[in-house]
């Protein structure tokens, strides 16, 4: 299985912070956002792995990781997003590094706590289709959010006004090769962008999505600068440092 980590975007929900930088490489604690999806995947056992970024500072993606020497990797691989096509369109970018294999898909400002390794041996043993991660959220309204019977999933709303379940779907997608063939069918949502959501409801309606409930807390750390500032505290006391502060 190989891995994708989607770290284009223009992080206008961050701005002023990526007027001059990529949302993903702004610091969660002692390092740049990025580095997390990295070692979860390669936690996971995902060893040969691309990075797709975009914007006017792809060139920076290399400086920092170059061949991933300090996550134990060989090489990595590196593809340019052009313009604002969506998370979907980024994807489509790893067609040719999939070679027909599985992927992990990670988007590149979701930050885990623990291990997504249980879910990556699941996904290894299903025939086909697809698999997602799920978290329990007090308000998902904004992500995409499953309705959930029995144990299946039968749809997901990207961001709804009025969510049928608090089962957010995380940023991290496992999928069989059939999903470049589902991109080229997709059509751009009303913020004019292909959307992932959509791709996932492609798998639901075929019967072929599996889930799995996230262990450990989950972070979109690029949501709004709360959220930076939410997951950067999370990090750090993870890492076990204390820090003193009025805010609770
Ligand atoms: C994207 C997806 C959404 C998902 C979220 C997780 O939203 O479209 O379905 O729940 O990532 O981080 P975005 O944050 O890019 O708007």
């Amino acid at each position: 299985m190989k891995g994708v980590i989607l770290a284009g975007g223009l992080g206008t929900r961050l701005a002023p912070l990526t007027k001059i930088t990529n949302k993903h490489l702004l610091p969660v604690y002692d390092r740049p956002m990025i580095y997390y999806p990295i070692q979860t995947l390669v936690e996971a056992g995902i060893r040969d792995l691309m990075i797709v970024t975009g914007g006017n500072n792809a060139g920076d993606f290399l400086r920092l990781l170059g061949n991933g020497k300090q996550f134990g990797l060989p090489r990595l691989h590196y593809a340019y997003q052009e313009g604002e096509g969506g998370i979907a369109d980024a994807l489509r970018l790893a067609e040719p590094f999939a070679e027909g294999d599985r992927i992990v898909v990670m988007l590149g400002d979701n930050i885990v706590e623990k291990s997504i390794r249980k879910g990556v041996a699941a996904f290894r043993k299903q025939k086909r289709g697809a698999r997602i991660f799920l978290k329990e959220v007090p308000d998902p309204r904004d992500y995409g959010v499953a309705e959930i019977r029995g144990n299946r999933i039968v749809g997901i709303e990207e961001k709804p006004r009025k969510p049928k379940s608090n089962y957010a779907v995380i940023g991290i997608y496992l999928y069989d090769h059939t999903v470049f063939d589902i991109i080229r069918t997709l059509k751009p949502s009303a913020r004019g962008e292909l959307e992932i959501t959509d791709v996932n409801n492609v798998y639901i309606r075929r019967g072929q999505m599996q889930y799995e409930i996230l262990d450990g807390w989950w972070a979109d750390a690029g949501a709004s600068p709360q959220k930076l500032l939410e997951t950067n505290l999370l990090v750090a006391r993870q890492k076990g440092v204390h820090i003193p502060c009025a805010c609770s």
